[in-house]
């Protein structure tokens, strides 16, 4: 239980006493430490639907609860319960902390299996910075899920199925280069669709050529379902090694294409059901009628009121469509893989796509709990859609590529002897680290400003300063003569700063799992920067080598648990910690 859940039952206890049936008694973390450690309205909201005075019964929960060895409680405000959590306690769940791999956090997902649908790209398509932000929440979401004990199966639902490949296709048999291909599949296979895609705009006989070859393959063309395979597979070796630099992995790659021959099939039910009617020629999802107009997926409004705004389903030239295949792949993951939760990771504009599938997928009587996790866009430093210099959209390989680059920069100028190989791979780790930060310390909806600078900065709300922050608390085990066994250690606390410490180290416990109710990262990442502030300030007030025994070993438990809870909690952020800086 962590010490939230605790306050919380205990309170439970107390109130249940005095108004004689049991009631929610949510407790919450104080910010501002003048309050005490946590908090509860309870009181308040109890009292008014009682129809009583809020402060009285505040008086009446403090008198009746059981808080021996835990904390205190007082009154504040109009009703407020504030605790204050005894030093002793504190120590005593630093001592717990100390023997625990879960570092305190429950696993609230145990027994339910969740799909995390993240980074997606198109093949042949290029996978530019906006990728990224799936890339890195989906695969932040998929560590954190798997912490928290549920089933997570991660799948990169591809896109290897679309009218692009008919560009593809007649750029692969007029102007491909072989060597290019070699060195750099996804760059030339880039390359080919954006000069194919200005020709066809510019001439509609090469438009007609593109759409030619597009039929022929999806009338199953031995010779271009052929160089269609082999577009994907090097499509996707070229994709592997960006997740490698990144070290983001997937448990199955099942791209739009894996769902092809299940298509027909299910636009038919549809049909056969009355989910799916047909309107001009095409197979469409319409509303039916059960909710109000501003929720329903399938109406919007337009100058003359609400009219139908349904999911085409199959077109009327018999194509498939985006929703088609999403609906065949919910299907596949409740049947095959029995999952629970899908959880979305895509970007906002992709919203009514989604409303319309789970709305759909419900009337199929396809139960789950389905979510669309939305993220804003990652804009310049001029506030606009980040662009490079010609116009094109930023890729993310050359983001990494600068981001390690300005690393090293900073690496060299801190620490210039270290040796060149090391420095490199530090350089790798600070600078991926720093982006992958940059962009989980954000609330996921908001635009996000790219600021090379700012997320660099060993000074800042950054990758690098709580890198930095665990090697200086590595260093201090460094200079120990013999290995030091935290688990077992007393915790003694008598300095503010060391209660300080503990209260943030226990409250790891109680964030993790708050992460997964609004998909939120960003809780984490301003918890480690408040991990990393109360270290800081713990270890310029509290001498730790030069301190008598039982504080000295006291005070190496704590600093052993703060660089435990900095490392696990930045892998849950898919941050590495580099040995030395
Ligand atoms: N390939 C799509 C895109 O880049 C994203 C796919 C997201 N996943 C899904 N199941 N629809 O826009």
């Amino acid at each position: 239980m962590t010490l939230l859940q605790e306050l919380e039952s205990r309170l439970g206890e107390a109130v249940a006493m005095v108004v004689g049936e049991p009631v929610a008694t949510p407790v919450t973390a104080v910010a501002d430490l003048r309050f005490g450690d946590y908090q509860s309205n309870a009181a308040m909201v109890l009292a008014k639907s009682r129809k009583t005075n809020p402060r009285v019964l505040a008086q009446e929960v403090i008198d009746r609860v059981d808080l021996t060895g835990l904390a205190t409680a007082e009154i504040a405000g109009p009703g407020f319960i504030n605790f204050r959590v005894l030093p002793a306690a504190y120590a005593v769940r630093a001592e717990a902390l100390l023997r625990d791999d879960r570092l305190g956090v429950p696993a609230v997902g145990a027994g339910r299996t969740v799909v995390v649908d993240f980074s997606a790209p198109n093949v042949a398509k290029p996978m530019h910075v906006g990728h990224i932000r799936s890339t890195i929440i989906g695969d932040s979401l998929a560590r954190i899920a798997r912490f928290l004990g549920f089933r997570v199966i991660a799948d990169n639902h591809i896109g290897d199925w679309g009218t692009q490949f008919g560009m593809i296709l007649h750029g692969w048999k007029t102007l491909l280069d072989a060597g290019a291909l070699e060195a750099d599949p996804i760059t030339e296979l880039v390359r080919v669709y954006r000069e194919v895609n200005a020709a066809a705009k510019a001439d509609a006989a090469v438009m007609e050529a593109c759409k030619a070859e597009l039929v022929k393959l999806q009338a199953g063309d031995v010779e271009n379902l052929g160089i269609w395979r082999q577009c994907i597979e090097l499509s996707k070796r070229g994709l592997q090694r960006i997740y490698a630099r990144l070290e983001v992995s997937f448990d199955h790659w099942l791209g739009e294409s894996y769902y092809n021959d299940r298509l027909a099939g299910l636009v038919d039910e549809f049909l056969a059901q009355g989910i799916a009617r047909e309107s001009d020629g095409a197979v469409c999802v319409f509303s039916d009628g059960s909710r109000k107009p501003g929720e329903d997926p399938f109406m919007v409004h337009k100058e003359d009121g609400w009219t139908d705004n349904p999911a085409v389903i199959r077109k009327a030239d018999g194509g498939f469509l985006y929703a088609t295949t999403d609906l065949a792949t919910i299907q596949f993951r409740i049947d095959e893989w029995h999952a629970d939760q899908v959880w979305y990771v895509v970007g906002v504009p992709q919203q009514l796509h989604f409303r319309q599938l789970f709305e759909a997928a419900a009337r199929w009587g396809k139960t789950g709990d389905f979510r669309h996790i939305a993220f804003g866009s990652i804009l310049g430093e001029d506030r606009k859609l980040m662009k490079t210099r010609s116009g094109d959209n930023v890729q993310l390989t050359d983001v990494l590529t600068e981001a390690v680059e300005r690393a090293a920069a900073v690496i060299a100028e801190k620490n210039p002897e270290l040796p060149a190989d090391e420095a490199a791979q530090i350089a790798e780790t600070v600078g991926i680290g720093a982006v992958k930060f940059a962009e989980l310390s954000q609330n996921r909806l908001t635009d996000y400003v790219f600021a090379w600078d700012r997320m660099l900065a060993l000074h800042g709300d950054t990758a690098p300063y709580l890198q930095y922050s665990h090697v200086r608390i590595r260093s201090i085990f460094r200079k120990l003569e013999e290995p030091f066994a935290a688990a077992g250690c007393k915790v003694v606390l008598r300095e503010d700063a060391e209660v300080h410490l503990v209260r943030v180290l226990v409250r790891f416990g109680e964030v993790v799992p708050t992460i997964v109710d609004d998909f939120r990262p960003n809780l984490l990442a301003n918890y480690l920067l408040e991990l990393a502030r109360a270290f800081h300030s713990f270890f310029e007030a509290c001498p730790v080598l030069k301190a008598a025994e039982p504080v000295r070993s006291s005070r190496l438990a704590l600093c052993e648990l703060t660089s435990r809870v900095l490392r696990e909690g930045l892998a849950l952020l898919g941050v590495r910690v580099p040995e030395r800086m």
